[in-house]
């Protein structure tokens, strides 16, 4: 019975798709609505600003909406009660994994609750209102350069030296509601494989990378996470008990 002195769960937008908010790529996900070109590129902010910042604005709204699920509050359990370190990289740029109780928290791709001046780089919390386009950066007062703070596609993700050293010290690497489409996060289990982890997929349906896991477990997150954090933390009470004896 394994006791992981370790877990790093690498989550996606399947984790919160129980909780009101959409995923990308499935039928009548967001990218089947809305151009991603136009709205989730440096480019498309600069060619039309009022367009990219209406699109970010609407999800702000629903992420307002939005109440962690079972799947959310499981992993926040995990990390409270687990004897091991359990560590998050969310490519979820909500916040419901802060709002379930979890702490551990990296978020490679920003968070909607937050603004960054594209001029100054300033990032600050932004959580109600709207982000508009004559905004003026609070630090350097430029106007008309306030954008979400969320990583768009062609530009580089945060903290990917932090997630390196997470994945080389893991002994156990989940990922959750993630269709292993997008890089780097896709290339995290090979990365952890490597590192000598074992390596769980948790998802609707099998992911690009399902190949690469070593478990899978298929459903909503609502239903597995749950179970599987109940697994881990009876394996764990079994295996203190051994060392006890
Ligand atoms: N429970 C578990 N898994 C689910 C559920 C659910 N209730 N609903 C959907 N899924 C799974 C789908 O089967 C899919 O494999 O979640 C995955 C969602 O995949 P994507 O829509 O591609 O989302 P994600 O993998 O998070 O996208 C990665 O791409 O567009 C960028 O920046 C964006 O962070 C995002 C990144």
């Amino acid at each position: 019975m394994p006791l992981y002195d370790k877990i790093l769960i690498l989550t996606g937008a399947g984790l919160s798709a129980e909780s009101g908010l959409g995923t990308f790529r499935e039928e009548n996900g967001i990218w089947s609505k809305y151009n991603f070109e136009e709205v989730a590129t440096p480019e498309g902010y600069a060619a039309d600003p009022k367009r990219c910042l209406d699109f970010y604005n609407m999800r702000r709204d629903l992420h307002h909406k939005a109440t962690p699920n079972t799947a959310h509050k499981a992993l926040a359990r995990l990390e409270a009660e687990y004897p091991g370190e359990v560590v998050i990289v969310t490519q979820n740029i909500d916040s419901l994994h802060e709002a379930a109780g979890s702490h551990r928290i990296i978020h490679m791709h920003g968070q909607i609750d937050r603004v960054k001046c594209n001029d100054c780089g300033t990032t600050y919390d932004y959580p109600y209102g709207t982000i508009e386009v004559n905004s003026i950066c609070p630090s350097c007062n430029v106007q008309g350069q306030q954008r979400p703070d969320v990583v768009w596609f062609g530009e580089m993700p945060y903290d990917l030296d932090e997630i390196q050293k997470e994945i080389d010290s893991c002994f156990l690497f989940i990922s959750i509601g993630t269709s292993g489409s997008v890089y780097p996060a896709a290339g995290f289990v090979n990365m952890a494989r490597k590192a000598g982890a074992h390596t769980v997929e948790l998802n609707l349906e099998p992911s690009d990378g399902a190949v690469q896991f070593h478990e899978a477990h298929q459903g909503k997150a609502t239903e597995i996470v749950p179970r599987y954090v109940d697994k881990l933390m009876h394996e764990a009470a079994i295996a203190q008990k051994k060392v006890v004896r």
